[in-house]
């Protein structure tokens, strides 16, 4: 089965401190933003890509589609203040039928094969998102000081892709709008609607950009990647 799929792009990369949008930062060559794109771009399953970006930035965005021929991209959308806001106006490109994977622009590793996993369990349970085992220990603090410590042992790092009915994501994202609630994934839209959202494992190397220490890391899974 098919699947659509958002792609963001719409922040501004604050934490990774580079002038602009880390969207445009160059990875082995070519902008991030492409190196994401040309996954969903190159997978048969994909039927469509909407891409969020900054209104400012839509036009260096299509000539990027341009240049590197990316061809499925069906619509760009405007991107709202927070990432939540500008899931919701992807969303409200999509028709309400089918699949739809939300992902983070910033997480350009992510493989075909687990796209293939996510949008399967997603036709079966509604939501699915890959996540990874958190390694090290988890201290809940008050300020500088320790409060406790957390159980490992159930705790799991979310990523995206985030594989979704799209029914089911419209209307957890109207009920979010509805009551006034931000959450920092889009699953959690689903689980304070009391819904199940299944866990697939997820794979350490697709990593999201968020600060310089996260260009270093990529480029060593790029050039892991390129011996493969
Ligand atoms: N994003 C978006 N619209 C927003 C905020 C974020 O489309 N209003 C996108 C980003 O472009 C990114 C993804 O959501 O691909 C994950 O967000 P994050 O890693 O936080 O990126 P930024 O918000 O750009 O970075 P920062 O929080 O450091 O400013
Ligand atoms: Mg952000």
């Amino acid at each position: 089965m098919k699947y659509e799929a958002i792609v963001l792009a719409a922040g501004q990369g604050k934490r990774m401190n580079a002038g602009m949008n880390k969207q445009f930062l160059e990875l082995g060559g070519e902008p991030l933003i492409v190196r994401t794109l040309k996954v969903f771009d190159g997978d048969e399953r994909c039927a469509g890509i909407v891409l969020v970006v900054n209104p400012a930035e839509r036009q260096r965005l299509a000539q990027l589609l341009e240049r590197y021929r990316i061809r499925k991209v069906t619509a760009l959308a405007n991107g709202g203040q927070e990432r939540q806001h500008s899931v919701y106006n992807g969303l409200q490109a999509l028709k309400g039928e089918g699949i739809v994977l939300i992902h983070d622009g910033a997480r350009p590793f992510i493989r075909v094969r687990q796209l293939h996993e996510l949008a399967d369990a997603a036709v079966q349970d509604g939501a699915a998102i890959p996540a990874v085992r958190v390694k090290d220990t988890i201290k809940k603090a008050n300020g500088l000081f320790v409060e406790e410590t957390i159980d490992r042992s159930s705790l799991w790092a979310a990523q995206t892709p985030q594989a979704f009915r799209l029914s089911l994501i419209m209307e957890a994202h109207e009920a979010a709008k509805r009551d006034g609630y931000l959450g920092t994934d889009d699953a959690s839209l689903i689980e304070r609607l009391g819904k199940p959202v299944r866990l697939l494992e997820g794979d350490y190397q697709n990593i999201k950009l968020t600060t310089p220490d996260d260009l270093l890391f990529a480029e060593a899974i790029l050039a892991s990647r390129l011996v493969e």
